[in-house]
């Protein structure tokens, strides 16, 4: 893509796509040692953690299981709400399972919180939680992730799967998006 017509345009790079493949499969690594003889049953939450699911599954040495949730907040803002709307439930149960969430991005926690409760009803043998990325200075709620691929700033970020608006997914590199813009 030549520079600066593509939808990158003036979104300065926090994580390039290296930088990120790297980690990614540290990751991998580390949860195939701790998952060892087992067989972990990802979920992933829509839509913003696919791109990394992709990515992560395929650095597992373990069996797993894959399905997915979709949780939309409200509107197009760019923080949470906390009010949670499930677009998507899940498609097998989850009882007896060793279940690890796949989020890309760990924010205020609310929406950790609520799946915390929703899934742990559900009778999982273990919860946890991996997340691509971690804002700990922005929590409201005290949760936090077994597994982080990176902690960043107060910025809000887009590319790898995460979007604005459902825009900016596709970038390979996470950018900041430094004045949201109006949609
Ligand atoms: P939380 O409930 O505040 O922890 O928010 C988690 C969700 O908010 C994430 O799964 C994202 O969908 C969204 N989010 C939070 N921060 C960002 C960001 O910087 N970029 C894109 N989406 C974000
Ligand atoms: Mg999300």
């Amino acid at each position: 893509m030549s520079q600066g017509v593509g939808p990158e345009q003036d979104l300065e790079i926090l994580l390039d796509a290296e930088k990120i493949a790297k980690r990614v499969r540290e990751l991998g690594g580390e949860i195939s040692a701790d998952y060892r003889g087992r067989s972990p049953h990802l979920v992933a939450i829509l839509k913003g953690a696919w791109v990394f699911l992709a990515d992560l599954i395929r650095h597992l040495e373990v069996e797993v299981t894959v399905d997915f949730m979709g949780i939309a907040s409200y509107g197009a803002s760019a923080t949470s709400s906390g009010e949670v709307k499930i677009t998507k439930d899940l498609d097998v149960s989850i009882e007896g399972r060793d279940v690890l969430i796949v989020e890309d991005i760990l924010d205020t926690g609310r929406t950790f919180h609520y799946l915390q409760g929703l899934l742990t009803a559900h009778k999982p043998k273990s919860l946890k939680l991996v997340t691509l990325l971690d804002k700990p200075s922005r929590r409201v709620v005290p949760v936090r992730a077994d597994y982080v691929g990176f902690a960043i700033p107060d910025l809000f970020v887009v590319g790898y799967g995460l979007d604005y608006a459902q825009k900016y997914r596709q970038l390979r590199e996470v950018r900041v998006l430094r004045s949201l813009p109006s949609v």
